[in-house]
């Protein structure tokens, strides 16, 4: 049985191959993202095909690899904004995802990039390599006693509160379902406009979807307090990156922490040290001293690439013999 994989890295050949062990499918590696340029050459005899997040799977697409008799769609990613599942359900094509793959390691990536911002760690670094002591434009702020706003509180925004919590911090949230178990830990369920009114600090965990598109925007900004700190480790749709860099200069955000970006698919999980970027917005967000940009790199830890790999391949062995795993990693079964 054969597997295709898309937007793949040697990180993900390394980790597959050693979970496949237990299941000896044939592994197919492709680098380049799957879209309408490419899903031509998907080979014959490919059951399953394995994406990521940025590649497409249009109607286009999935209409292809049905013709081609594609079963099984493995996205080895907790999102799923980029699958038409319309399209797949109406060729009978199994999906499944990695629903949860240590929520902490997003969680603590999203904790890294607020210490760096409120501790200018990242200038401290360069600064001490050029040996220059100075505290000089490095005063901080403490997380201590600070408002902190998450918006969804699902499983990688619970790991986040839990880890604010322990910091002596205040947590408002607001979710389309809240979760009593955060209530009973003091965790204050607001609406949407009330968190953004009262954080110091805001953190994005909830997914990119057709209604939340451009959740932070003008309008949404004008609503924060003035010097709020954004830590955006979800989906880069979810903010208006044009009115976030008017925040910026206007001094309304005072720190942006983002791995994530709107046209991230041209840039992220590339080497592109010896290329021109053409795209200006991400250019300019990189030049403020306090933004952090990383690129997409929260899910990254052995701890989370080790989940991706095993709960993917027992998923799609389970659904190319038409069962269903009991892991709620199955969206079209
Ligand atoms: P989850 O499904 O456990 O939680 C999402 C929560 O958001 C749910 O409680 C849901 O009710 C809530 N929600 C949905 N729409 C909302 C809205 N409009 N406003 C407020 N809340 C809303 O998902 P999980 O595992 O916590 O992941 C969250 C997101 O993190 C994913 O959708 C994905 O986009 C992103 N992610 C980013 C990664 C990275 O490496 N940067 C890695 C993994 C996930």
């Amino acid at each position: 049985m054969k597997i295709a994989f898309f937007s793949t890295k040697p990180y993900d050949k390394t980790f597959f191959n050693k979970y496949n062990e237990t299941y000896g499918f044939e592994l197919e590696f492709w680098e380049t993202h799957l879209g309408p340029h490419i899903v031509n050459a998907i080979t014959e005899g490919t059951e399953v095909v394995c994406v990521f997040v940025n590649d497409k799977l249009t109607e286009e697409v999935i209409d292809i690899m049905a013709a081609k008799g594609v079963k099984v769609i493995a996205l080895r990613c907790a999102g799923f904004n980029n699958v038409q599942l319309e399209t797949a359900k109406k060729h009978g094509i199994r999906i499944c995802r990695v629903p949860a793959y240590s929520p902490e390691a997003v969680a603590e990536h999203a904790v890294a990039m607020l210490l760096t911002l409120n501790r200018k760690t990242h200038k401290a670094y360069n600064r001490v390599r050029e040996q220059n002591f100075s505290l000089n434009g490095l005063l901080g702020f403490n997380l201590h006693g600070r408002t902190v706003g998450i918006i969804g509180t699902g499983k990688i925004g619970k790991a986040f509160i839990k880890i604010m919590l322990g910091f002596g911090c205040k947590i408002l949230a607001y979710d389309i379902f809240e979760d009593d178990s955060l209530t009973a830990i003091g965790v204050q369920y607001l609406p949407f406009d009330e968190v953004l009114a009262h954080s110091d600090i805001l953190s994005l965990h909830c997914p990119l979807t057709i209604e939340n598109h451009y959740l932070i925007n003008e309008s949404t900004i004008a609503n924060m307090k003035k010097g709020v700190t954004l830590i955006n480790t979800s989906r880069g749709g979810l903010i208006k990156t044009h009115d976030v860099i008017q925040a910026l200069k206007s001094g309304h955000i005072a720190y942006l922490g983002i791995d994530v970006y709107e046209q991230e698919e041209k840039l992220f999980f590339k080497d592109l040290s010896g290329s021109i970027i053409e795209n200006d917005e991400i250019q300019r967000l990189m030049s403020f001293s306090n933004v952090l940009v990383t690129g997409h790199q929260a899910f990254f830890t052995e701890e989370a690439l080790s989940q991706i790999a095993s709960i993917t391949l027992n998923s799609v062995d389970h659904l190319i013999r038409g069962t269903v795993p009991e892991d709620q990693s199955v969206l079209l079964a």
